[in-house]
């Protein structure tokens, strides 16, 4: 069963959304009712509450923002305008905003407005968003013009929400531990040895993980980046943290070692803050414990265990298939850091996915749909795959 939020917005369709709310619900899903206050000049908000069995929220719950799908239909000319904008002056305009997952829109409006410039330009706003837009059908309008500019059918519109939430049911209902960002060395109590790593790409592979319907756990490390709600999030600083937390959870069906360990931290950290003076202040470092391999070393029949690697050019591609083999892991994401556009601290990574059976090159992408890709190929190895 899948979180659907369905939006309804202003415009003769919108009685056409209570027959989208019927096959929703009768999927299987658990629908949201959220209609924009244009959309009550023509249905009333208790009609879709009925359908769904559910009130129409209030506010912006953190739950809501973290459903599967978004279905707004139908989209009128004000609210895609809102939409491409990001303008959030009501709840479904809100959500819109704070949502992260796939959305799916069906737009209706007046023919003239679907083709006026500043809607064709909202729409490719939209779409080069990754929303998918579906419609408008051609056909009579409702002020007996003729035009495209009628919703889309209900049940095309509920096909292609199966679609959008369907693939595989692999990660539904499995444990996920994810780390993510760079851990912190204490120096003393102010100072520490640490890396740039914001967590990003981590935090992709956990929302992705949880779209998928997975019980994901987050280990994380300093993150620099918000964590959207429906994750469970463990504050893991530094690596003897992030030690103790993910060998804890080394049974998990899922672990993914997104995050950038400190390979050695300061044998001594002082028990105060060092005070400035003239002389050198050495450092002994001491190794800390690799953790992926300790959990490879653990690792159980039907587990998938997922590494990073950050090197530079082939010859880190080499030395990341040699890690992959030598820590038992079955899928290792290679990171090329000798490219400043991509990797730490950058919105897009350029990964290539090492599987003991092949390698997958991505071409540059945001680190969302470099998390999609990770999860395409973690759902294939726990199918055996
Ligand atoms: N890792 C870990 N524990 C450590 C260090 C790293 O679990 N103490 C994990 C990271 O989360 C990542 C992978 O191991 O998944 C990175 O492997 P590592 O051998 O540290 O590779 P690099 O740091 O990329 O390169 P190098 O070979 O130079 O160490």
């Amino acid at each position: 069963m899948a979180s659907v939020l369905l939006g309804v917005t202003g415009g003769i369709a919108a009685y056409k959304a209570c027959e989208l709310a019927r096959l929703l619900v009768r999927a299987g899903h658990e629908v949201t009712p959220v209609l924009s206050p244009g959309a009550e000049r023509f249905v009333a908000a208790q009609t879709f509450e009925a359908l769904a069995r559910r009130p129409q929220p209030r506010d912006l719950y953190p739950h809501l923002v973290a459903a599967d799908l978004l279905v707004i239909a139908p989209l009128s000319a004000n609210t895609l305008a809102k939409l491409a904008h990001g303008l959030a002056d009501n709840l479904l305009t809100q959500l819109a905003l704070a949502y992260r997952g796939p959305a799916l829109v069906a737009p209706a409006m007046n023919a003239r407005m679907w083709e006026h410039p500043a809607t064709r330009a909202n729409a490719a706003v939209l779409r080069e968003r990754g929303v998918e837009l579906i419609g408008p059908e051609e056909g009579e309008l409702a002020e007996g013009e003729w035009g495209a500019g009628r919703m889309s059918e209900p049940a095309a519109i509920a096909v292609r929400c199966a679609a959008l939430l369907g693939g595989s049911a692999a990660l539904r209902g499995r444990s996920v531990v994810v780390t993510a960002g760079g851990t912190r060395e204490p120096l003393d109590t102010v100072r520490y040895l640490g890396n740039r790593s914001s967590g990003r790409m981590g935090v992709a592979v956990a929302v992705e993980a949880r779209r998928r319907g997975a019980d994901v756990t987050l280990l994380a490390a300093n993150l620099g980046v918000a964590v959207p709600a429906g994750l469970d999030v463990v504050a893991t600083p530094t690596a003897a943290e992030l030690e103790r937390e993910a060998l804890a959870r080394a049974s998990a069906d899922v672990i993914v070692m997104a995050a950038a360990v400190a390979d050695y931290r300061p044998a001594r950290p002082l028990a105060a803050k060092r005070k400035k003076d003239a002389s050198a202040w050495a450092v002994e470092l001491e190794p800390t414990v690799d953790i992926l391999a300790e959990l490879g070393r653990r690792r159980r029949d039907g587990q998938v265990l997922v590494g990073f690697a950050a090197d530079e050019g082939e010859a880190g591609l080499a030395s990341a298939r040699e890690k992959r083999r030598r820590k038992r892991v079955d899928l290792l994401v290679f990171n090329d850091v000798s490219r400043p556009d991509i990797g730490f601290d950058a919105e897009d990574n350029e990964v290539t996915l090492i599987r003991p059976d092949g390698e997958l090159r991505i071409a540059k992408a945001s680190k969302s749909l470099c998390a999609v890709a990770i999860l395409d190929q973690i759902e294939a190895l726990l199918e055996g795959g």
